[in-house]
């Protein structure tokens, strides 16, 4: 696969793949120099249409980390502002020989539409209500991590996840229950009425009106942002009243499990769908979210990118001219191993 788009084109074992590819990046992580020179020579465009501060930062440091080059592209500073057409837009900048492009776009479906306007990788950085992929690939990595899950294709068996809150704006449920339970897992939505699709046909999950008829039998607590800016009216009675009845209060955290974990995307509304105290509490792994975002942003444009890729049809040969990254994806990106890799001598 040259995009990724949705949660839905992955199957279980090309969830699990990416998830061990970025165990490997973690490592590199942790090394003194965590870079590589895996994608030495690709250019990534980080094309956000919408506001962001970890997804886009984490994109930019996971393609560093790579020795890509990367290109920010600013909506609001670019000839959009001039009445340019966004297919125009895309195919200026794929002109330009870029080999991949990260898009958040506040539309469901624009990053389909570019795929179709682009040869370059198209990776979905969250679009619309509709989906956040490396979202939700991160958020099992860390579920993978902290409860020490990593055999076979649904390491998630027999765990009850519950995402709780304003899921019918939000991409991140979509995509999370469609990953968590590919993985084996078994997911309850637990939302007020107005907060809930208007159908759920389709979607691989169960429905509870009562956040403490399910909080003492859950795995995993995943709250999710009130998302008001894509609210219409009258959704919501008040904050007060939404975190009475669906937000972690301190009271409510003494029925989770002491193993339980405490789960949100960010950014957090603390106060309203999980108290301050809570947030900081051992068993939310908001900030572990954060920083498992570049290891697995890493194998995603390594798996869209590198020789690596999910499918290795699309792969570019040397008969085509193209350079291609480094065969070690982990070696590290030292001056020498620049030189190495440059003149053909490692693996080139
Ligand atoms: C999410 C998003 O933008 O979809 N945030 C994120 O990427 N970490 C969730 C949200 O905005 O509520």
């Amino acid at each position: 696969m040259r995009d990724l788009i949705s949660i839905e084109d992955l199957s279980a074992a090309d969830l699990v793949s990416v998830l061990e590819l970025a165990d490997d990046f973690a490592e590199v992580q942790a090394r003194d120099m965590p870079k590589v020179p895996a994608l030495r020579g690709r250019t990534v465009v980080l094309a956000f249409f919408e506001d962001s501060t970890r997804t886009r930062t984490s994109f930019d440091i996971a393609a560093r980390r790579l020795s890509a080059d990367v290109v920010n592209f600013s909506a609001g500073a670019s000839s959009l502002k001039k009445g340019e057409s966004l297919r125009d837009t895309i195919e200026t900048i794929t002109a330009m020989g870029v080999d991949s492009i990260v898009v958040r776009h506040a539309s469901s479906g624009v990053p389909t539409m570019i795929s179709q306007w682009t040869d370059a990788a198209v990776v979905n950085a969250g679009d619309g209500w509709h989906q956040h992929p490396t979202q939700a690939l991160l958020d099992c990595y860390t579920i993978r991590e902290r409860m020490n899950l990593v055999e076979g294709e649904q390491p998630f068996a027999g765990k009850r996840i519950a995402l709780v809150g304003d899921i019918k704006h939000s991409r991140v449920a979509r995509s999370n229950a469609q990953a968590f339970t590919k993985l084996g897992a078994e997911v309850v939505l637990v939302a007020p009425q107005t907060l809930l699709p208007s159908s759920i046909v389709g979607w691989p999950v169960s429905v509870e009106a009562s956040l403490d008829d399910v909080i003492g039998d859950l795995d995993v607590a995943y709250f999710l942002r009130i998302q008001k800016e894509r609210m219409g009216a009258g959704l919501l009675p008040s904050d007060r009243e939404y975190r009475t009845r669906f937000g972690l209060t301190v009271d409510r955290a003494q029925y989770l499990r002491p193993d339980a974990l405490v789960m949100h995307p960010g950014p957090m509304n603390r106060g309203v769908e999980i108290d301050p105290e809570v947030a900081d509490d051992p068993r939310a792994v908001v900030l572990g979210q954060v920083a498992n975002g570049v290891p697995v942003r890493m194998a995603v444009l390594y798996s869209v990118l590198g020789p690596g890729r999910f499918d290795e049809q699309d792969a570019p040969t040397e008969s085509e001219g193209q350079a291609e990254p480094a065969g070690d994806p982990m070696a590290t990106a030292s001056p020498s191993a620049d030189a190495a890799v440059a003149s053909g001598a490692v693996g080139a």
